[in-house]
């Protein structure tokens, strides 16, 4: 998705824009551009990545001045090139304005300013947000405030703009519906960018704005503007604790597997100080023992990644507190008039808390008056503020598209879940309880030991990094697990991959296997291990290439499988934290084989903000 950046100050705005932009580029963009205020706003665009911004804007003798906007872009409206790039302009040239998100209502207004004489050059939705505003410009006194106020009650949709105009040379206007935005405190010097990493080299310290709130920011002012009143608010500063090399590659030659390797870590910051002697701590949760007690179902909505978090969240949730759980994938919850009753329960999962059709599932719910709890990464998103609970996720910034630590932490919430509902319940025993706990507490520590055998990994990578086909077989929790190592494959390395129910294939899809077929089949749930055997034979018998992963001591699986990776014991329900590792080291080192950019896969972008 775009990413945003926006610098007020006294020195050069360019350099601070162009690096500010480079920590957004794991949002995924196809084209990039600045705009910085000198005697007038000069504007340097170009379709591809930031260092062709960077040579265009050498190319042009640089461009000096300290006030300034800058974008990363993310096609929607009108394909990635020169034009299309973000910071757009209105006729005149006074207005600049750098926009994340869609309006809805951009044919109708274009067609509007149209007919009143105002020539477009761009396909955007964008280019109508500069020019509306010029338009209502001098009726507003030339008023930066005063016209941005009459341009929100024509804008549907969503948006994250930042605004500057020729008659203002000391000030960026900045403001948000539905995208993020945050806005950085400096010294002398104030910023506004669409996540924290493009502000952390200068300052640790943002405020978050509200829909619609409008913040005005000079280099030694910042004035939040109610979205109602619009009379000047106070807001409560929003401090980091990590620093900048959290937000860097810190050494490896990815994201991605920096952020595998910081699994142990997130794994323990996200359940460690939730374990307690006295079971789980969910603190932050206001719905009560009694809801818990009358539960009727609880609905899991998310989207990818987080959708097959949800569905090892069912396992889990109704064995451990016997309730009944539906896993919905968000963009398909919205749109099918979902049936839900007062006693329901919906948690959203998503990693940035910004996805667009998470956010519309959320929506959903709380207009039914359902009670909403958001398992959610990123602190202050969207989803966090809008639910009625949140349970941050502690995984830190994670920017690879693909995400490892994310999913990871995710389960571990849902475990804890699991286990703060069965309790409340009554449905689990304390003995249980106690015993889960104790394998859950020792999860970072054999996440930790599976990532350190990655010699394993390059070399099964090597072997079937040719491949064009493979599937991820399972039962159970095993399936639920499968789904997501099959998604790594195909995400980052492009291998054409599917996660199959393993009494399925039989049912039609073994007819794709082929021998040397890769099959992975996992099979780490100690009722079905057998089951899972005779499917792995299946498919052996056709010729597949088997890869088995299994619970340490089952070793009867080495008569069938090519090859066989060993998970440390863990209770079958946490089982998933494990088998993912070895799926995302291999499919990490099969893309790197195939010489794919892993961090950056064609195609995607990290955060998900349209539908
Ligand atoms: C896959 C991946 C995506 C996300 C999905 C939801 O590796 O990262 O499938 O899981 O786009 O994103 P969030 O969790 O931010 O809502």
């Amino acid at each position: 998705m775009c990413g945003i950046v926006g610098f007020v100050g006294h020195r050069e705005a360019a350099e601070f824009l162009l690096s500010g932009l480079s920590k957004l580029e794991y949002r995924g963009y196809d084209s990039a551009g600045i705009a910085v205020f000198s005697d007038r706003i000069r504007t340097i665009k170009t379709k591809g990545r930031l260092a062709d911004l960077r040579a265009k804007v050498e190319a042009e003798g640089g461009i000096s001045g300290c006030l300034g906007i800058g974008h990363t872009r993310w096609a929607t409206h009108g394909a990635p090139n020169d034009i299309n790039s973000h910071p757009h302009s209105s006729m005149s040239g006074r207005i600049t304005v750098v926009h994340n998100g869609i309006i809805e209502n951009y044919l109708e207004l274009r067609a509007e300013l149209e007919a009143a004489g105002i020539r477009f050059t761009s396909d955007t939705d964008t280019e109508v947000v500069s020019q509306l505003f010029d338009f209502y410009y001098d009726d507003c006194g030339k008023d930066m405030v005063e016209t941005l106020k009459k341009v929100l009650v024509r804008l549907r949709g969503s948006y994250a703009l930042g605004i500057l105009s020729t008659d203002y040379p000391d000030r960026l206007l900045a403001v948000r519906k539905d995208s993020p935005l945050i806005i950085g405190l400096g010294e002398g010097e104030n910023y506004i960018a669409s996540d924290i990493p493009a502000v952390l080299e200068s300052t640790s310290d943002y405020y978050l704005l509200n829909d619609n709130e409008i913040a005005v920011l000079t280099a030694e002012s910042i004035t939040i503007l109610d979205a109602q009143t619009y009379a000047p608010v106070t807001r409560d500063i929003y401090h980091v604790t990590w620093d900048i090399s959290a937000a860097e590659k810190g050494g490896y030659d990815y994201f991605m597997m920096k952020e595998i390797h910081e699994q142990p870590e997130a794994l323990r910051n996200c359940v460690g100080s939730r374990l307690t002697e006295e079971g789980i701590r969910l603190d932050d949760i206001t719905f009560s023992e009694e809801q818990m007690k009358n539960l009727n179902r609880i609905h899991i909505i998310a989207c990818g990644s987080a959708w097959h978090a949800g569905i090892v969240g069912k396992y889990v949730i109704e064995e451990l507190a016997r309730v009944p759980v539906e896993v919905d994938l968000a963009s398909e919850f919205r749109y099918r008039n979902p049936i839900l009753s007062p006693n329901d329960l919906c948690i959203l999962i998503s990693q940035s808390g910004e996805t667009a059709d998470t956010m519309a599932a959320l929506r959903e719910a709380k207009r039914q008056g359902i009670h909403t709890l958001a398992v959610v990464n990123a602190v202050g998103s969207s989803l966090a503020r809008e639910s009625d609970d949140v349970l941050y996720t502690m995984a830190g910034p994670e920017i690879a598209v693909a995400t490892t630590k994310g999913y990871m932490t995710q389960l571990g919430v849902l475990y804890l879940i699991g286990l703060y509902f069965g309790a409340a319940r009554g449905t689990l025993k304390p003995e249980t309880a106690a015993k889960l706990s104790k394998d859950l507490y020792a999860l970072p520590d054999q996440v930790r030991t599976l990532i350190e055998q990655d010699e394993v990994y390059q070399a099964i990578a090597a072997e079937h990094a040719a491949k064009e086909h493979a599937f991820v077989i399972g039962r159970g929790v095993d399936y639920a697990a499968s789904m997501e190592g099959s998604l790594k494959m195909k995400e980052i390395s492009y291998i054409h991959s599917e996660a199959y129910a393993a009494g399925e294939l039989k049912h039609g899809t073994i007819s794709l296997i082929e021998p040397g077929t890769l099959v992975i089949a996992v099979a780490t749930q100690d009722t079905l291990y057998e089951k899972l055997l005779s499917n792995a034979k299946e498919v052996k018998a056709r010729g597949a290439y088997v890869l088995a992963i299994v619970k340490e001591g089952c070793t009867s699986i080495e008569a069938v499988a090519d090859k066989v990776i060993y998970i440390p014991t863990t209770d079958d329900l946490l089982a998933a934290a494990l088998t993912v590792v070895p799926m995302q080291l291999i499919a990490y080192y099969i893309a790197i084989e195939r010489g794919c950019d892993v961090d950056k896969p064609r195609n995607l972008a990290k955060s998900v903000t349209v539908e």
